[in-house]
């Protein structure tokens, strides 16, 4: 079996754990990688990626800030990718000499709940209406959820995100800005991007029973909580972090570049040392 030369770019790239959870599934599937984090500006993205697959490279994550502008330099994207307008995993086909882009986030997520939530017939809100929501509200949708929800911070931001969903086809799944819908709702997703300081508190009351589940898009090493699951944990024993979604869309990358898909029961003392 061939070796992969693999990396991850984004703008910073120290924190990611990418490097980590490949060489995780490397080990188990006995297949050789060369994973590395690249530190790569806005200004040198193209060039970087072009240089990266002439040069052997079989595959890339993408991260903050390159997920959209990376679109640029491929040749195909999927049906997901076109639909959001970014992507997180690049692929070279070396017979024609072309990068293709996908999107496993949604996906990850979707992999991460299944064992955690029922989506199908499920009310789920989503807290968020920027990049984040919009790669993950597709993979949802294809679980046929009654309602997906909309709440966002900036009130005129979520009737744009309505619209670029609108997709005629879709008959189980009715989305929803929050002032529409009445009802308790099953799922909340934070799909936001407030930070790691300070505490988390939504600008309105939710219709939430005990029932309810939480999931964060982000997550935390062992110790702590994210201030939303911690802001969440007052009404609900049900909360989790985002760390199974990011171990699966990883695995989803995985099994694009090397056709295997690893087992993603990796916990989080396998990747924090703390
Ligand atoms: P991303 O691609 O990570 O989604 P983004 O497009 O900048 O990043 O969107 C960030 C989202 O987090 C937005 O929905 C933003 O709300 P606004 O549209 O009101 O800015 C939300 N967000 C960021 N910080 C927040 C905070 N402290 N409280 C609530 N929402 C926040």
């Amino acid at each position: 079996m061939r070796d992969y030369k693999l990396g991850v770019i984004g703008d910073p790239i120290d924190h990611s754990l990418s490097p980590k959870i490949h060489n995780l599934f490397a080990k188990q599937t006995k297949i050789t990688i060369d994973y590395q984090p690249y530190h790569v500006l806005p200004e040198n993205l193209d060039s970087f990626i072009k240089d990266f697959f002439i040069n052997g490279g079989d595959g890339l994550n993408v991260t903050l800030p390159h997920k959209i502008n990376c679109l640029r330099s491929v040749w195909g994207s999927s049906s997901l990718v076109k639909f959001i307008g970014a992507a997180n995993t690049l692929r070279y086909i070396r017979s024609s000499e072309k990068i293709m882009a996908d999107s496993t986030d949604g996906k990850g997520l979707v992999q991460d709940l299944k064992d955690k939530f029922k989506l199908f017939s499920a009310n789920v809100l989503i807290l968020g209406a920027g990049g984040s929501a919009l790669s993950i509200i597709p993979s949802i949708e294809n679980c046929s959820p009654v309602n997906i929800i909309l709440d966002n911070r900036s009130q005129e931001k979520i009737q744009p995100l309505i619209e670029r969903l609108d997709d005629p086809s879709r008959i189980n799944t009715k989305i929803v800005q929050i002032d529409n819908f009445e009802g308790d709702i099953d799922l909340v997703i934070n799909a936001t991007s407030a930070g790691f300081s300070g505490s988390f508190k939504w600008y309105r009351e939710l219709n939430i029973n005990d029932r309810t589940v939480f999931y964060d898009l982000s997550y935390s090493n062992n110790k702590e909580k994210t201030p939303f699951l911690e802001w969440a944990s007052q009404y609900s024993d049900n909360c989790y972090d985002g760390f199974g979604m990011l171990i699966n869309q990883a695995a989803l990358s995985f099994k694009h570049w090397t056709g295997i898909k690893p087992d993603t029961k990796i916990t989080k003392s396998d990747l924090f040392n703390d």
